[in-house]
């Protein structure tokens, strides 16, 4: 998925659209205090998170039953992938209904009482906007398709055509054409993603309109936020081929601001697969003109071959990571917000991935937790990512995804061997992460009396939540503690990065500075011994937080090793 983006030239914002940003951004003053910047943001996915009625799948009503663990870790904010009614074509990525629950996880009632038991936990509620496309079971899809007069035609793309015959060879995310033909009108409609996700037409006001008034429905029940999914894919223009960063991006994007979420006091984050700094600053400008801030990839998508997709897997280039992290927060630096995060959805466990999921599980996960949770931004936890949750090898059959799926299909289809795909599948599959959470050691892991509807990971009896919350050296103690020390310490939010020992070929280091205090971070970001090479910096400074209990030895560091330093 998302490898098109790559194969199109990111729009270059012009000079004068950054001129603008920083005059507008110092009229405003510095908006340090925005409580978002303070906060952390818990990713729940709620299909696997707590099933409540044993009918396998998570619900409202199981999230409600567990506010208080995410209450203990600290969290502020919980963005809830889509719970609106949807066929589940993509997991809730396809709705049907953006004003109502889907049966699976609740009613409308179960919402309105998640939104509120969370406030009594101080956690604000993010709904997950899918915005560049509907289902095509959504009522507005099904008049649509009825014939070319009808009033909602024009809220999707169509083009004439002989069946057979698309309009381009343009390519969906999940395979196949994005074209898709329906006989009955001789059209074909537009879809970036599935068939079943048909893309809306944001060139009609009347569908910009009627996304505002629904974003302000849900603004009225209370939620806290909101986060745009795909958004950088909503300008589109098929005939240019283009799909992200189309010419009117980022003017939809300040109507959208100013129609709803300006009217409250909203933490919101867009996706963006295709968004470089510039355009980034532009998402996140502290005038508040478009959104809190943006979830890009760029840290993310580097172990994959180059000009391939994210299945053609290659070694992890470790200084072009520290490379591209430092940029991103060297570049937004007072001039926008990013999102800092490891997992998600739709990518497989960090342990699993960047860590090591074997002998080290435990010191790598607090070594990527360490390095990610000291740099500036608002951090993202993905369920289960706070105990070191692990990716799974599973056969065929057992996989869920449409991606997956398809990609299996297609590359066999291809002449790919049946192994090499698998191996693609155990290190990217984005069922690595839709795993269910594990609670505790008992029947699928704590999550349903049912059966689960997708397999629970066998390691849950040793791995789940009841055995790491009391426990000081659990991974869940140190997420714990690190989103504790954001609010406890602002350097943690306004310090000026440093990247230190840019050349180190195992060494991930920087420094945040602001008036009152420097922090030093060092990891050791592989299984071996190294020097430690910050010795005489860190000489003197109170360890914060680190993964191995005596920090005393300033001549080494052992494997994946990770020591936040602050004076
Ligand atoms: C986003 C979601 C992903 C979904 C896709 C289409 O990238 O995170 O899960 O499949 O958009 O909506």
């Amino acid at each position: 998925m998302f490898n098109i983006y790559k194969k199109i030239q990111l729009k270059e914002v012009t000079k004068r659209d950054n001129e603008e940003i920083d005059m507008e951004g110092m009229m405003n003053g510095n908006n340090n205090e925005k409580w978002w910047k303070k906060a952390v943001v818990y990713q729940i996915y709620p299909k696997s998170f707590q099933d409540s009625n044993g009918d396998g799948f998570g619900d409202l009503q199981g999230i409600i039953k567990r506010l208080d663990y995410l209450e203990t870790l600290g969290i502020n904010a919980i963005w809830l992938s889509p719970v609106f009614k949807s066929p589940q074509a993509d997991n809730g990525y396809d709705i049907s209904d953006y004003r109502d629950i889907d049966p699976t996880f609740g009613s409308l009632d179960d919402m309105e009482k998640l939104i509120n038991e969370a406030k009594k936990h101080n956690i604000r509620i993010m709904m997950d906007l899918v915005l560049n496309h509907s289902s095509n079971e959504h009522r507005w899809f099904k008049e649509a398709k009825k014939s070319k007069d009808n009033p909602y035609h024009d809220y999707y793309i169509w083009r004439d055509g002989d069946e057979g015959v698309p309009p381009s060879d343009m390519k969906a995310c999940f395979g196949g054409s994005a074209w898709e033909y329906v006989p009955e009108i001789g059209q074909y409609y537009f879809h970036q993603f599935l068939p079943e996700q048909p893309d809306l037409n944001w060139e009609n006001p009347k569908v910009r309109r009627a996304i505002y008034d629904m974003i302000l429905w849900w603004m009225d029940k209370g939620v806290g936020g909101f986060r745009l999914d795909v958004i950088d894919q909503i300008a589109k223009e098929p005939d240019k081929r283009i799909t992200i960063n189309g010419p009117r991006l980022q003017e939809y994007f300040k109507e959208l601001s100013r129609e709803t979420f300006q009217k409250g006091d909203l933490i919101t984050v867009g996706e963006a697969w295709g968004a470089d700094t510039e355009r980034a600053k532009l998402y996140s400008n502290p005038d508040g003109s478009e959104f809190s801030m943006v979830f890009q990839f760029e840290h993310i998508g580097l172990d994959q071959k180059e000009g391939g997709e994210k299945w053609d897997l290659a070694p992890l280039p470790f200084k072009k990571l520290k490379k591209i992290m430092a940029h991103w927060q060297n570049e937004l630096y007072n001039c926008g917000w990013n999102s800092l995060f490891w997992d998600n959805h739709d990518l497989p466990r960090i342990v699993s991935r960047w860590g090591n999921d074997r002998e080290y599980r435990v010191e790598s996960a607090k070594m990527l937790a360490i390095l990610l949770h000291g740099m500036q931004g608002t951090p993202y936890i993905y369920q289960g990512e706070e105990l070191g949750m692990t990716n799974v090898q599973y056969d065929i059959e057992d996989y869920k995804d449409c991606e997956i799926i398809n990609m299996y299909h297609e590359r066999l289809e291809k002449g790919y061997s049946k192994d090499e795909i698998m191996k693609s599948i155990y290190a990217k599959g984005r069922d690595n992460a839709r795993t269910p959470m594990q609670w505790d050691d008992s029947a699928n892991a704590g999550f349903t009396t049912g059966t689960p509807w997708i397999k629970v990971n066998d390691n849950y009896d040793k791995i789940n939540a009841k055995s790491q919350v009391d426990d000081p050296d659990s991974i869940f103690s140190c997420y714990k503690k690190l989103v504790q020390l954001r609010k406890d310490y602002p350097v943690f939010v306004d310090g000026k990065f440093t990247l230190l020992l840019e050349d180190d070929e195992n060494i991930f280091a920087y420094s945040r500075k602001n008036e009152e205090k420097t922090m030093i971070v060092v990891c050791n970001f592989f299984d071996k011994e190294i020097p430690m090479l910050l010795a005489k910096e860190c000489e003197g400074m109170e360890v914060l937080i680190s993964n191995y209990k005596d920090t005393s030895d300033m001549s080494v560091l052992r494997p994946y090793e990770a020591r936040m330093y602050i004076r």
